[in-house]
Parts: structure tokens; C-alpha cells; sequence
């Protein structure tokens, strides 16, 4: 293998750039050309492929978003558009290609795959939602983000005696709301993992009010519903004053933390050693217990994320007194 390619695609996370500085670097290290692929699969349809120097990977590291841009493609989902970005690789004479990216990505990565071009899939999204991985590169700065801003809102929430609700990101995994609101000491964690009744929840707040505790922290992940529809069901059934926020974009931006910087970099380097070891190809990088593993694509896009339901229950027993 002499030329490989590395694109990001679907929702940006903190430490691509770290990614795909350690694919560039790992690459260069083993003699390989290493082309960026720019706009996700979108950018590989259209051809805008370019070889990567040193200068655009240095004193990225520490930036959030990605230096190859990102997007979400409807047309790499038919078989023409596979087809599309399969002649650009050819022409290109891109022999493996590396996606840093969520589900929808890996998706892509295994249709690829599939026709005979191997693919490394990096497991990059704040959400955390996918199979045979701990984490995701992105998830500990955005739950950090998150749990900064939890303390914020705690403050003016406490200054009028309100219950704050607060809406982070996760379509189909209460991650970032578990981990921040253990981390920021959350009252009430609503995930589509354990539904609890919207009615339960508006008891527990009725009844922290009654025992004196005036000031209590919700955290809702957008798809356990909405935090300003779970306040107005609140403000219904309850005399509560509740007030909601949604963190949108903010907890999807910033500087990486330490933790996915590092992630990054094994994930990067790992990814790069696979692609250019033939027995491993067609396969992802995941960390398990602390060490980078591979499986292959297939079997991680079909696999679901395992919810850490003891965490979730950890924090039950810190928010009953
Ligand atoms: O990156 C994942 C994610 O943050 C989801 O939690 C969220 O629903 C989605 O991306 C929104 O991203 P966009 O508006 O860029 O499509």
C-alpha cells in the first residue's frame, strides 16, 4: 500500500484533528502518501481529495471541530453514489481509506468495505452510541462542557429557588446526560435507556420542594423529549418553578480534553498500523478496558452501545438525600 485517504463525517467532534494528526504523522512514518478527503463522503463524491502536509496537521491538536471539514451526505447512501466515490478512490489511486466518524459513518465505511476497498472506521461522536467501544473520541470534552455549564445554571437556579432543566445531545443515548449529571450532581437523569414517567419525575421534584430542597437539576437527553415540554408538564401538575435550557452547540464545540487528545492518537496510530496490515483490514478501531482493539465492520454496525445502568443507579442513591 503506498497512498491512503482519511476523511470526517457526520456531526464534528473535539479531537478529530488529533486523529487525524496521528493518522498523518503514522502514515508518513511507514512511507505511505496520506490524502485528506475534504466534506466527509459528500467531498469524496465530488473529488476533493488533496495530499496532507505537515503544516495542515501542526498546532491543530488542540482545536476543536475538523481541519477536513465534515458533512452529511443522502447520496453516498445510494448505490450510485458509492459508486462515485468508489472511482474517485481508483482515480486517486487511494488504496485504504480511514472514516473518523459515528454510526451513520460507519455505515458508509462498511458499503465501502463491501466492494472490496479497505476501510478503518475511527469511532468519533460526543454521543457515545456506538458498539465495541468504551468511548468515543469527542464524549469526555463534550461531558465536560456540559458539566461546566451544569454548575453555572446550578448558581442562578439556587439564587431564585428553581429547578433547572437541562437538554443535552444524544438522539438515541442518554451518554452525556448520565456521565455530566453524575459529574455535576443532577437531581433527575431522563435517557431513552431508562424511561422514567415524566409524572414520577414531577413527584420527585414536588417532594424535594416539600422536604426544603427548592433548587434540584434535570438532565434530559434529546431523546428521552424536550426539556421546555418536560418543564410545561411540570408546571402543570406541580406548584415547582422550573425553568429549561438547551445546551445545543456548545457542548459540541471547544478544545479537546487530555483524555480524547489521547484517544485520538492511539485510535489514529492504531488505525493506520491496520490499514496497512493486510490480515486486519476492513475493520475499526474501539477501546475496551483501556486498550485499543479491532472488529470488524460489520459487526460494529450492528452492534448496539451497552448503557452503564450501574451508573445510572449510583446516581439515584446520591440524589435521594
Ligand atoms: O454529533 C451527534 C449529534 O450531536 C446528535 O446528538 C445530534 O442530534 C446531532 O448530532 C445534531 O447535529 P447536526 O445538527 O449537526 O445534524
Amino acid at each position: 500500500m503506498k497512498r491512503i485517504g482519511v476523511l470526517t463525517s457526520g456531526g464534528d467532534t473535539p479531537g478529530m484533528n488529533a486523529a487525524i494528526r496521528a493518522v498523518f504523522k503514522t502514515g508518513v512514518d511507514i512511507d505511505l502518501q496520506v490524502m485528506g478527503i475534504y466534506h466527509g463522503y459528500k467531498g469524496l463524491i465530488e473529488g476533493r481529495v488533496g495530499y496532507l502536509a505537515h503544516a495542515d496537521v501542526e498546532s491543530k491538536m488542540h482545536k476543536g471541530g475538523t481541519i477536513l471539514r465534515t458533512a452529511r451526505s443522502e447520496e453516498f447512501k445510494t448505490e450510485g453514489g458509492i459508486e462515485k466515490a468508489i472511482s474517485v478512490l481508483r482515480a486517486y489511486e487511494i488504496e485504504g481509506l480511514i472514516v473518523i466518524g459515528g454510526d451513520g459513518s460507519f455505515k458508509g465505511a462498511d458499503a465501502l468495505s463491501k466492494r472490496g476497498i479497505p476501510v478503518i472506521g475511527i469511532p468519533g461522536t460526543i454521543d457515545n452510541d456506538m458498539g465495541y467501544t468504551d468511548f468515543t473520541i469527542g464524549f469526555d470534552t463534550a461531558v465536560n462542557n456540559v458539566m461546566n455549564e451544569i454548575y453555572k445554571i446550578r448558581d442562578t437556579m439556587r439564587a431564585h429557588d428553581r429547578v433547572g432543566v437541562i437538554e443535552v445531545m444524544g438522539r438515541r443515548c442518554g451518554d452525556i446526560a448520565l456521565w455530566a449529571g453524575v459529574a455535576g450532581a443532577a437531581d433527575i437523569i431522563l435517557v431513552p435507556e431508562r424511561p422514567l414517567s415524566w409524572a414520577d419525575a414531577a413527584n420527585r421534584l414536588a417532594a424535594n420542594k416539600l422536604r426544603g430542597q427548592l433548587t434540584s437539576i434535570v438532565m434530559i437527553a434529546e431523546g428521552a423529549g424536550k426539556a421546555e415540554d418536560f418543564c410545561e408538564y411540570v408546571r402543570k401538575y406541580t406548584d415547582v418553578e422550573i425553568k429549561a435550557t438547551v445546551l445545543g452547540y456548545i457542548q459540541r464545540g471547544g478544545n479537546p480534553s487530555a483524555f480524547d487528545r489521547v484517544l485520538a492518537a492511539k485510535m489514529g496510530q492504531r488505525a493506520v498500523e491496520l490499514l496497512a496490515d493486510e490480515a486486519h483490514m476492513r475493520g475499526t478501531d474501539r477501546i475496551r478496558e483501556n486498550r485499543i482493539i479491532s472488529v470488524p465492520l460489520a459487526e460494529a454496525v450492528s452492534t448496539r452501545d451497552c448503557f452503564d445502568d450501574k451508573l445510572y443507579d449510583l446516581n439515584s442513591v446520591m440524589a435521594k438525600f
